[in-house]
């Protein structure tokens, strides 16, 4: 089954499909990846510097036997890395055992203390998160100009960026990102910074696409209900709605029966979803489904709409 491709704003086509590697285990993680790879179809790779298994990864790449330049792989810069960006996608780079990305994205929009206690999440004393306050985001942002001009990656774009957040940057950015990646699904569809993100020219991910852990929205009545209509399952209609609507869907999975079938499935129910079901879609959040499920204790107020 072919998978259909997005145009990101710099030319890039991206496909609209991802696998997901978040909370994938080193050890389970290679064999999931070179499954998506060699045997269900996937060419995109979604990984992050602070996932920790980006070496299992690059061990799926090779295994699959695809070749690299038909795979289309996103990594993240981490919080401790803000002020040191090329040195966080070279870790990343060798972790995976690529001389290229065709994303690079910044992970959240918080500089983490790079000499702090810890470092993926520095802490201070009294345990909240140690936050780099004297450096500012639209610097970072710099810095992944830079990579992008020396050829290091294909695209650089952001993730968890807020319309508050992608204000610090934009006005003095040479780039506009390609990307923000973001908690989206059917009861964290964030309409609004879906239209502010098309004014710009931005294309939107869905990370956590089936509500993360133990994917709680395939309890919908709503998207169930369309399962049984077109003959599908309830995470078909989920990954499908979001490619329907041109988000770049990332489901994370493991099992091989799953990888397959969210493929598979996603691209059929975006095929068969109407305008007015869409429509229907788009209204459970609105209609008392709102949800976030990722919001981690940072300091920094995100400027999110419904952070818990
Ligand atoms: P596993 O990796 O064990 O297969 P999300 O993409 O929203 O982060 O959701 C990931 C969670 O959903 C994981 O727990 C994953 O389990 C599970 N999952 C992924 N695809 C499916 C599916 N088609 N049906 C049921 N659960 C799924």
């Amino acid at each position: 089954m072919a998978c259909p491709t997005f145009k990101l704003n710099n030319g890039v086509d991206i496909p609209s499909i991802g696998l997901g590697t978040w909370q994938s285990k080193p050890g389970e993680v290679t064999k999931a990846v070179e499954y998506a790879l060699k045997e269900a179809g996937y060419r995109h790779i979604d990984c992050a510097w602070a996932y920790g298994n980006e070496k299992e990864v690059g061990a799926g790449i090779r295994a699959s036997g695809v070749p690299r330049s038909e795979i289309f792989i996103t990594s993240k810069l981490w919080g401790t890395y803000h002020r040191k960006v090329e040195q966080c996608l070279d870790e990343t780079l060798a972790n995976l055992g690529t001389d290229y990305l065709d994303l690079y994205l910044i992970h959240w929009p918080v500089p983490l203390n790079p000499n702090g206690n810890d470092p993926v999440f520095p802490k201070l004393p009294d345990g909240t998160r140690d936050i780099d306050w004297e450096w500012k985001i639209s610097d970072t942002w710099k810095q992944m100009e830079a990579v992008y001009k020396k050829g290091k990656v294909k695209a650089i774009g952001v993730s968890n960026f807020s319309e508050k957040k992608l204000e610090e940057i934009l006005p003095t950015a040479e780039i506009v990102p390609a990307v923000n990646q973001l908690e989206i699904h059917l009861w964290n569809p964030q309409h609004k910074l879906m239209d502010y993100l098309k004014s710009k020219g931005i294309l939107p991910q869905a990370y956590s696409p089936l509500g993360s852990t133990n994917s709680p929205l395939l309890q919908d009545e709503t998207a169930t209900e369309y399962a049984q209509k077109y003959g599908l399952q309830t995470a078909d209609i989920l990954l499908g709605y979001l490619i329907a609507k041109g988000i770049v869907a990332l489901p994370k999975s493991v099992t091989p029966a799953r990888i397959k079938s969210n493929f598979d499935g996603a691209v059929r129910a975006a095929s068969k979803l109407t305008k007015e079901d869409i429509a229907k879609l788009d209204a459970v959040a609105p209609g008392g489904k709102q949800k976030r499920f990722i919001a981690p204790p940072w300091v920094i107020d995100l400027g999110f709409d419904n952070w818990p």
